[in-house]
């Protein structure tokens, strides 16, 4: 039950915040939406292998950059079994339990220039390289980190792929209150959410001509 939970909800907030942040930056969509076309030109159906998966690097860079920006998962709790000593003659005692901030972790400015800022050129193979592996952690890290982490990404990509190919995305507006979305809450539930929820516009692409939308 904890992993049918854990693995659902995360995977759910993380679809729809990198479908969110495509939507509001239409350029790297197309950049993403030309990928997938390319992987599925000459293609009888609309089915993505295993295989395919990492012939998704710009898609694949998108959804890393918004689970930094929108970590699913906010913060982590560690149980010290020993003392640990910090810089500046700190030690943080065996037996106290910390908070982890992933939020904080992904938006330390000392790391991420402008932290706030969707921009997935980040994860380009090279940029990447000069970061240090705990820099970006949305599966957390060490023995107890997320067992379902390889899953979690095939999924996405094929629900990001599998949607771009269908649909053309821009942000849209809740019929009901009427106003914008987008704005962050991050307590008291456990997986980030927006409030008012994240509302999109989708349009029906016509898959023969290569994204141009079927009723203009
Ligand atoms: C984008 C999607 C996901 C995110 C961001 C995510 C994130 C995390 C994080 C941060 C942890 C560590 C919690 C901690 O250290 O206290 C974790 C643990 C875990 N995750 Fe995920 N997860 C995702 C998807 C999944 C999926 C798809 C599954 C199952 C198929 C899954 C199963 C688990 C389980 C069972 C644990 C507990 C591991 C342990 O305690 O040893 N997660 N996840």
């Amino acid at each position: 039950i904890l992993t049918f939970l854990t693995g659902h909800d995360t995977t759910a907030s993380a679809i729809c915040w990198t479908l969110y942040n495509l939507a509001r930056h239409p350029h790297y969509q197309e950049k993403c939406r030309q990928e997938v076309m390319e992987l599925m030109q000459g293609r009888d159906g609309h089915e993505i292998q295993w295989e395919d998966l990492s012939s998704l690097p710009f898609t694949t860079m998108c959804i890393k950059e918004s689970l930094r920006l929108h970590s699913p998962v906010q913060a982590v709790t560690r149980k010290y079994t020993q003392d640990v000593a910090l810089p500046g003659d700190l030690t943080v005692p065996q037996g106290v339990i910390c908070l982890v901030s992933l939020y904080g972790t992904h938006h330390n400015p000392e790391v991420w220039t402008n932290p706030h800022e969707f921009d997935p050129l980040r994860f380009e193979p090279t940029s990447a390289q000069s970061r240090s592996s705990h820099d970006f952690i949305p599966f957390s890290s060490g023995p107890r980190n997320c067992i379902g982490q390889k899953f979690a990404m095939a999924e996405l990509r094929v629900v990001v792929a599998l949607t771009l190919l269908r649909f053309r995305l821009t942000p849209g507006v809740d019929p009901e209150a009427g106003s914008g979305s987008g704005k962050v809450r991050r307590l008291p539930q456990l997986v980030l959410r927006a409030e008012g929820g994240l509302w999109l516009q989708l349009e029906a692409l016509n898959e023969s001509s290569l994204g141009e939308p079927e009723n203009k």
